[in-house]
This record gives structure tokens, sequence and C-alpha cells, in this order.
């Protein structure tokens, strides 16, 4: 047991929550995380209908007894979305905690907290934390500069990012982008945050649905294995260094293209595709900075169980060690 604000509000064992992530994030993930003494999130919207979602919800709680959260990703791309839809889905699919991500939560928020929803809103920004806290949301998970997907743009690391919110907020938060390890925990916990959020890590498991070429692909990638594409436009976005990626950086150097130019390149459905084929050239697949620290392929409970006894080995031997009382 580790015990934080975080593992309270959630009741977990240990305050690793698995973040919401598009195509990846589904019931053997997510039960997965869960049964380890975490707590998954699936990608609401990887679901194409809210019926498949109380469905794909129904397939989690058959693999876990354990608490499960749902994203809801606030993106404006996504507002075709049917977002009541699938609120009513979280709130009838037994959820325990949502991840909304991407957008301002409002509008949802009440109706979660009244069904006894804890919110959990990812954000980049102290700025948007602190809004999200004035809403009433449970705690805040803050994605610092390395994470997977979009950063934001105002490239402010996890080491800068996390003490000013853990300072700022009197919720709880959570730490995001970059982690993968016990070192990792640690220093979140250090930093003033209650618990890690991953995606690039769990992405690379066994329960992960990743076509295995990529799993091994990314398991030889280092630190310098991800762009940010989308700069030129606004909407940054971190993913794989591949044939896509370095295509679409190309195309921004001209200058002059659009979001809309690019979604053939940069859309969702290439990359789904590519990670459900494996096509290592195929998509700008999303993919944080930490998947260097990602070296294999473990089970969500060994990788778990890793993080948890790396951590506890730091702060009861290399620590008191290197400072004795
Ligand atoms: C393949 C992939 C898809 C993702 N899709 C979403 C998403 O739909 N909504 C969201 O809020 N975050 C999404 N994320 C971001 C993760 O939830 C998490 O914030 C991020 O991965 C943290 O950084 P890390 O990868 O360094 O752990 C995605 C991440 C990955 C790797």
């Amino acid at each position: 047991m580790f015990r934080t604000r975080i593992t309270e509000l959630l009741g977990i064992d240990y305050p690793i929550l698995q973040g919401g992530m598009r195509w990846a994030a589904r019931a053997e993930l997510a039960a997965a995380v869960a049964n380890a003494g975490g707590i998954g999130f699936l990608s609401a919207h990887t679901q194409p209908t809210p019926k498949d979602l109380e469905a794909e919800l129904a397939r989690a709680h058959a693999l876990t007894g354990k608490a499960i959260g749902v994203n809801l990703t606030l993106l404006p791309a996504n507002t075709g979305l049917d977002y009541d839809g699938y609120v009513a889905a979280i709130i009838n699919g037994g959820v325990a905690a949502v991840e909304t991500a991407g957008g301002n939560p409002s509008k949802y928020i009440e109706r979660l907290k009244a069904a006894g929803i804890k919110v959990v809103h990812k954000c980049v920004t102290v700025r948007h934390a602190l809004k999200a806290e004035s809403l009433g949301v449970d705690a805040v998970s803050i994605d610092g500069f390395e994470c997977a997907g979009h950063p934001g743009e105002d490239d402010v690391p996890g080491l800068v990012l996390i003490p000013q919110a853990a300072t700022k907020l009197r919720i709880p938060v959570v730490a995001c982008g970059g982690f993968a390890d016990g070192r990792g925990l640690v220093a979140a916990l250090a930093l003033g945050a209650e618990g890690i959020n991953m995606g690039t890590r769990f992405m690379l498991t066994q329960e992960s649905p990743l076509h295995p070429a990529l799993k091994e692909r990314f398991v030889q990638a280092t630190e310098r294995d991800t762009v940010l594409i989308g700069r030129s436009y606004g909407d940054s976005s971190r993913v794989m260094r591949n044939a896509v990626s370095a295509q679409v950086l190309e195309i921004e150097k001209k200058g002059g293209a659009t979001h809309h130019d690019l979604l053939p390149l940069t859309g969702a459905k290439r990359w789904m595709e590519a990670m459900a084929t494996g096509d290592v050239e195929g998509g700008a697949i999303p993919l944080g900075i930490s998947v260097a620290l990602a070296n294999d392929l473990p089970t969500c409970a060994e990788l778990i169980g890793r993080i948890v006894a790396e951590a506890r080995q730091i702060v009861h031997g290399r620590l008191p060690a290197a400072v004795p009382v």
C-alpha cells in the first residue's frame, strides 16, 4: 500500500493511473491495471457510440471487481460525438472515476459528481488546473512537455510544472508525462504530486492491444524518437519519429499548412490503422519521451509491482543512505 490523497480518493492501493489513450485504452488494459492495484481509464471515444462504451465497460467489469475509470476527451475535433450519451453510459456503467481532458469539463462535472463519480481533470498548464479546481473537480492530472499526445504550447517540463501545480492547488495533483518507473514515482511524490499517470509505459505491456511490431519498435526507441508536430498551427502533438511525422514536419517547415490540410497525414484514422496493423511508418502515433525508459513488455501486474518495489527501495534504501539522519 501507498497512501496519498489520490489513493484515498480513488480507493486504490498504489497511486498509479493509466491515462486514457485513444484506440489503446480498452477493457483488458484498464482491468489489468485495476487488478494490479492502480486504476485504468478506458477511452470513451474509442468506442463509436455510448452503447459500445457500455458494452466495453461491462467487459472491463467482467475482468476485474476493482474500480474502473473512463477518459472523456473534449477535443474540438471530436465535437460531433454524443458526449451526453457517453456521460450517461459512464453513469450507468458503474464507473468510479472520469478523466476529463482536452477542454473545459464544466458541463459534465455536476452530473458525474451527483452520481458519486470522481472527476480527475487532465490539463497541461497551471492556469487551466486552477480553473478546473474552481469548477469543482476532485483532482488534477498535470501533463508536462514530455507527454505523449497534446502537451500544449508552453513547453514547460514536469520538473517545473508539477511543483508549481502542487504549490498553487488545494486539490491533489497527479504528475503526468515522462513517468515510467519507480524513480519517476518517487520524483513525482517529491515534487508534491500524489500519484503518477502513465500512457506510453502502459501502452508497452502485455495487455495493451498495440500490434507486436510496434511494441518491438518502441522497446528499442530512445528519447530522440519522438517529435512535435502541429506546432506551426498551434496544436502541438508529440508522436513517434517516423516517415509520416517527418513528412508532416517537412510540410510545416514550408509554412501555411493548416490542421485541416494535414489531417490526411496526422488524423487519428490513419494512426489508429497503423497501431492495429503494426505499420511502423504508417501514421503519426502519439508517443511520449518516456518511451526511452520502457525497455520491455511486462504484464501490468509485473510493471506496477516493479515500480512499487523500486520506489520503496529508493525511499528506504538509496535516499536514507545518501542523507543519513
Ligand atoms: C496512443 C496514445 C493515445 C492517447 N490518447 C489520448 C486521448 O484520447 N485523450 C487523452 O486525454 N490523452 C490521450 N493520451 C495521453 C495519455 O493519456 C497521457 O496523458 C500521456 O500518455 C502521458 O504521457 P506519457 O506517455 O509520457 O506517460 C494518449 C497517449 C497515447 C500514447
